[in-house]
């Protein structure tokens, strides 16, 4: 007879290269969720999953093995129930355009989000720097608002996908993020459990996301696209640039603050919006909301140019709690770190590179992410006015201005951001957005 699963053994099968059991993935989940796994024995099983890798099959399995350890839900909608997640990135405040919009073209958006992993910022942090914006909605509370507004933006409820809950909080103070079977696992398994008809995946790729170079994201793009579809859902990916920023801002009501520039046309981060409309347009083609993805671009183009977008973000933020005049009052709303400064370029010439991880670290570091499990986020805290790859700059220019709690947590960022800058003579080729379409 088989010995009954024992987590000390599935770690040790993982650790020496070998393969364990979908049954013993199953266990394994469970015990994340029921809390019989201990956060050692998570952590270690992370690192083992990062080192050692589980393989196709074992990455299926852990998947569903994550979606099945809560609740899976089911909706019952006149419109397709689509959604879309990122791999994680700096300055990615997407979704808060995204879901918005879609909802204005007729979608229905449940979107299950995540908070700061590593050093990349998470969409519930950023949503959570609304006064009084609320992530945690009841089940109930989500599908009426799902069925009422068009969309919301919330954390996983307790019963789904708990088992990502607890590894996600323990990968992100572990060093384990970076791997293509557990980002798989934990994306899907919120997705797959929310019950979506449609799902586009950004994955991305550069000095700011976990996967570096294109061939180890393209590797992530087809393992979720595959997973996915094999699990039903009509899935696609975009491989997108995060050899720098994707805002000018990195930090969570910074971010927010040029979410509703761009919401209402204050003032357009045209990558924003660009990258809006072609992954929304993705997901529309994908749901028949669409004809194609051009068509469906259009379509998110002119819910954001008609402030459709911005009306049903304003709506989704007064049903969760926030002010109900936010999208006409979101400068007074927002909270504002003590101490601005600027950040002085050492060099004259084009910026060439940036350091995206060491720009994300700069923001963990003055408060805006979490060096250990459940530390607080100062919402004010980060960066603004990136300059960007192909800017001009020279001796003394600000690169960007940090925004800080103290002159000192300012000082040290301003010497991160500095050294995370290269500057050379050369105009440096500008990087394309889109890098690759998987489907
Ligand atoms: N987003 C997630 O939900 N999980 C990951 O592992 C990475 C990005």
């Amino acid at each position: 007879m088989a010995a009954p699963p024992d987590a000390r053994r599935i770690i040790a099968t993982i650790r020496d290269g070998g393969r364990p059991t979908a049954e013993e993935l199953g266990w394994f989940a469970q015990g994340l969720a029921s809390g019989a796994v201990s956060d050692a024995q998570a952590g270690a099983f992370a690192m083992a999953v990062l080192l050692k890798g589980l393989g196709e099959e074992g990455r299926v399995a852990l998947t569903r093995a994550m979606r099945d350890s809560g609740h899976r839900m089911v909706w019952h909608l006149p419109d397709p129930v689509v959604d879309k997640h990122s791999t994680g990135g700096i300055g990615d405040c997407t979704s808060l355009l995204l879901a918005p919009a879609l909802a204005s073209c007729g979608a229905a958006v449940p979107m299950i989000s995540g908070r700061g992993l590593g050093h990349t910022g998470g969409t519930l942090d950023k949503l959570e720097a609304i006064p009084g914006f609320r992530t945690g909605l009841s089940e109930d509370q989500f599908r009426r608002q799902v069925g009422d507004v068009g969309c919301a933006i919330v954390a996983a409820s307790a019963d789904l996908a708990p088992a990502d809950r607890r590894l996600y909080a323990i990968r992100d103070v572990t060093g384990t993020v970076e791997s293509i079977d557990l980002i798989t696992a934990s994306i899907l398994s919120k997705k797959l459990a929310a019950g979506l008809e449609a799902l586009v995946l950004d994955v991305k790729c550069g000095s700011g996301a976990f996967m570096a170079g294109l061939e180890e994201a393209e590797a992530l793009a087809r393992a979720l696209v595959s997973t996915a579809q094999g699990a039903g859902c009509m899935t696609s990916a975009l491989i997108t640039d995060m050899s720098q920023p994707l805002a000018t801002a990195a930090g969570n009501a910074l971010e927010v603050i040029e979410v509703m520039e761009t919401l209402t046309g204050t003032s357009v981060n045209s990558a924003l919006w660009d990258l809006t409309c072609d992954l929304g347009g993705e997901v529309l083609a994908l749901a028949g909301l669409a004809s194609d993805p051009q068509d469906g671009a259009g379509r998110m183009a002119q819910a954001l140019e008609s402030g459709a977008a911005a009306e049903c973000f304003g709506r989704m933020v007064a049903a969760q709690g926030g002010p109900a005049d936010f999208v006409e009052r979101w400068p007074d709303r927002l909270a504002a770190a003590p101490v601005v400064v600027e950040v002085p370029s050492l060099d004259d010439g084009y910026v060439a590179a940036i350091d995206g991880r060491a720009l994300g670290e700069a923001v963990v570091h003055l408060g805006g992410g979490r060096l250990r499990e459940g530390d607080r986020i100062n919402p004010g805290v980060g960066l603004s006015d990136l300059a960007g790859i192909g800017e001009e700059t020279g001796a003394g220019v600000p690169l960007a201005m940090v925004h800080a709690p103290s002159l000192e947590a300012a000082e040290a960022a301003v010497r991160a951001v500095q050294a995370a800058y290269r500057i050379a003579a050369a105009v440096p080729e500008e990087p394309a957005l889109v890098l690759k379409r998987i489907t």
